[in-house]
């Protein structure tokens, strides 16, 4: 697996390429914006290439890292799709956080050319991918999953096959089910601080340390009290991960009613401009009432 290509280079893709590259290995990227695509070359070794499909023409194994589900049908469907590329044996690596449904129905596509697929979306943030200590959850057969698993160790801390095709973006669903009652009892802790007339960055030192501790505290909370938002994960990106959850938590007899209200409340941000904001933006809602 020396041959690699990396399609969509954005805040994820961009330095999860960039491992792949500093690793040795051949790298063929594709970006739809072209500039994007040539920063890269000017940082890492690669060759840059007009479709998705001149990207994954020799590549033995592609990623794809965009944003929602049509945009990956865009990137991997038609004559310039990564599939038209591709040939049998060769793998197909999704990171972007999707549908379960896109997933199988990618799966579906793969196959009839003889590719293998995998969901591969990923945790850790921007951090997670500058650092390549992400975490991704795979869905699919453990013959592809062996094939990927240690190209995909260039950028991750701990890849792992979850079951069968759609099981990624399970797992991710659940993730973001996690994360998001998380921000918002953040959000709330510290807008009652500032409230209280507490020093918000003390509180965070102070509470930290103990059971209230977590990723979000530690990599956001000083950030939102500095109302800080222009970096990482993007609440447009957030409501769509929402909406998969609860979509697939109508059929599998789930209640997710903290995950409804953050949605809603992620929606307000978005009204409010933020929507490319980092996720922790949630505090700002909140900030403005009081
Ligand atoms: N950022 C995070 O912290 C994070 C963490 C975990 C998971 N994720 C997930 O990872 C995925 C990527 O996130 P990101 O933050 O890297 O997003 P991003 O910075 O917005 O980058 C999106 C990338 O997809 C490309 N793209 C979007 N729509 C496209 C289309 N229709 N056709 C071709 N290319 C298209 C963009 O190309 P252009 O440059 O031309 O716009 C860009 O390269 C998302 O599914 C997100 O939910 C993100």
């Amino acid at each position: 697996m020396n041959n690699v290509a990396f399609i969509g280079l954005g805040v994820m893709g961009y330095p999860m390429a960039g491992h792949l590259s500093k690793a040795g290995k051949n790298v063929s990227v594709y970006n739809r914006t072209a500039s994007r695509a040539n920063d890269w070359l000017k940082e890492y070794t690669g060759i840059a290439h007009n479709t998705p499909a001149g990207a994954s023409q020799d590549a033995e194994i592609v990623f794809t890292c965009v944003g929602n589900d049509a945009d990956v049908r865009n990137v991997i469907y038609g004559d310039e799709g990564a599939l038209a590329g591709m040939s049998e044996g060769f793998v197909l690596v999704d990171h972007t956080t999707a549908s379960p449904e896109l997933a199988i129905e990618l799966a579906e596509a793969a196959a009839e050319k003889g590719v293998d697929f995998l969901d591969a979306p990923v945790s850790g943030g921007q951090a997670g991918a500058e650092n390549g200590t992400l975490a991704i959850m795979v869905g699919g057969e453990k013959e592809a999953f062996n094939k990927a698993e240690a190209v995909m160790d260039l950028y991750a801390r701990a890849a792992t096959l979850m079951g069968p095709t759609g099981s990624g973006q399970l797992t991710k669903a659940a993730n973001q089910i996690a994360i998001a009652g998380l921000v918002q009892g953040l959000s709330e802790a510290l807008n009652f601080a500032s409230c209280s007339g507490l020093d918000g960055k003390q509180v965070v030192d102070v509470i930290s340390k103990g059971a209230a501790g977590s990723w979000q505290m530690e990599n956001r909370g000083y950030t939102m009290v500095e109302d800080e938002f222009d970096f990482g994960f993007a609440v447009d990106w957030m409501c769509k991960d929402l909406d998969i959850a609860l979509k697939v938590g109508l059929n599998n007899g789930s209640t997710l009613p903290v995950t409804a209200l953050v949605n809603q409340y992620y929606r307000e941000v978005q009204s409010m401009g933020g929507g490319r904001w980092d996720t922790s933006s949630l505090i700002r809602r909140l900030t403005r009432i009081s």
